[in-house]
């Protein structure tokens, strides 16, 4: 049995739960900007070494919390995972982000793909997740996650990262049946991959849409919404996961906040390019909110910092629902000392604003 959680902050602001002050956790909190990261990455060998190792990753998931007092732990992993279990070969070249060995170009190709076994080639996820809710003996609840269909599609079908991806967008116009199949074994693996999670101990379930806002709205419904509204469909099916918070995030995509609202899902991320007032009239107290501070000021002073977190809690109100975070992930260049100036003015003014 694990033990029993100690801090609810976040679960109780994802269901829009009154809180003694505004959880905070980073996206990638685990990740470069941290000297201890780096050294257990060297120890790995390469990144995907270290995410497949579920020790390891259970100690780096754990290293941000030692340092500061974050509401929430992440299973450290990648959203490309996925793609690797059904078969295309990831590798990361050193500086150069993801590639795919055997990117997804045919129909035949698509025709290849199935539902990978997440007691065989994801296994060690889910050996990660059990040790990480272990290991973190009810300091924070675990967020498990995965890429949304839509952008793990962009990867397999680009072979690798990109500004516009336009091979995945031009099969998208050229071979419209062709995309909708690769899309629907992926939102049933991305489901499938969730639910799993759920069943190893992940306590909430985030999906990343990272390249949903390169859709313009029909194909944005059509592409990305509709497979993530599939996927939201499974897991309120699922025994593990039904009770479980769901959290979506697409990127880009603040003109479709009350449609993200309408799949089900308990809160969606947001950007920094959005007013959190202007987010919560769109999504008219459907859902909590996560965000959605702009990640560069954490290149800035810690005034500049404490008065933009100020002003992005200001922004949302006292009002219940509310998850801090960055409108994307933190970058390797900050300073550690920082993101601490960060997430203690984050519950000091959190505090502040519901005494009103
Ligand atoms: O938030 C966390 O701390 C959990 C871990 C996590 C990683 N990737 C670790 C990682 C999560 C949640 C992700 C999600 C992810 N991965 C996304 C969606 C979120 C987003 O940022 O938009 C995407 C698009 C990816 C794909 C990916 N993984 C890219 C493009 C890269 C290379 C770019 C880079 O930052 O190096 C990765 C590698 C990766 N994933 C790293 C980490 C810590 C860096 C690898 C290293 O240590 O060198």
């Amino acid at each position: 049995m694990n033990a029993p959680l100690k801090n609810d902050r976040f679960l109780r602001a994802l269901r829009r739960e009154p809180t003694d002050t505004t959880p905070v956790w980073v996206m990638r909190q685990a990740g470069r900007y941290l000297p201890e990261y780096r050294a257990t990455r060297a120890r790995a060998g390469s990144f995907m070494a270290l995410a497949q190792n579920p020790e390891l990753a259970c100690e780096v998931t754990l290293q941000p919390l030692q340092r500061f007092e974050l509401d929430a732990a992440i299973l450290f992993s990648d959203i490309l995972t996925v793609p690797d279990a059904m078969g295309l070969g990831l590798s990361f070249a050193q500086g150069e982000g993801p590639q795919f060995a055997r990117p997804v170009r045919s129909a035949a190709d698509v025709g290849r793909l199935a539902v990978p076994d997440m007691d065989g080639e994801l296994r060690y996820v889910m050996d990660a997740v059990r040790l990480i809710r272990r290991e973190l003996a009810g300091r924070a609840p675990l967020i498990g996650f995965s890429g949304s269909p839509w952008t793990l599609a962009c990867y397999m079908v680009e072979g690798q990262g990109s500004r516009d991806f336009a091979a995945p967008k031009a099969m998208c116009w050229n071979e419209p049946a062709l995309a909708h199949r690769l899309l629907d074994v992926l939102a049933r693996s991305v489901a499938a991959y969730l639910a799993a999670q759920a069943a190893a101990g992940a306590q909430a379930l985030m999906v990343f849409d990272t390249w949903g806002g390169l859709l313009g709205p029909a194909p944005f419904r059509e592409f990305s919404l509709r497979y993530m509204a599939q996927v939201v469909e499974a897991l309120k099916a699922d025994p593990h996961a039904r009770d479980l918070p769901v959290i979506l995030f697409s990127k880009g995509a603040n003109g479709h906040l009350a449609e993200l609202a309408g799949t089900g899902c308990a809160a969606l991320g947001v950007d920094w390019t959005v007013d959190l007032a202007d987010a919560r009239r769109a999504v008219a107290g459907k859902v909590a909110l996560q965000g959605n501070l702009d990640p560069a000021v954490l290149r800035a002073s810690p005034e500049v910092i404490r008065r933009e977190a100020r002003a992005v809690l200001d922004s949302f109100g006292p009002h219940p629902g509310h998850v801090f975070n960055l409108g994307h992930g933190i970058t390797p260049e900050v300073d550690p000392a920082h993101v601490k100036v960060l997430v203690d003015e984050v519950h000091a003014y959190g505090r502040a604003l519901r005494a009103g």
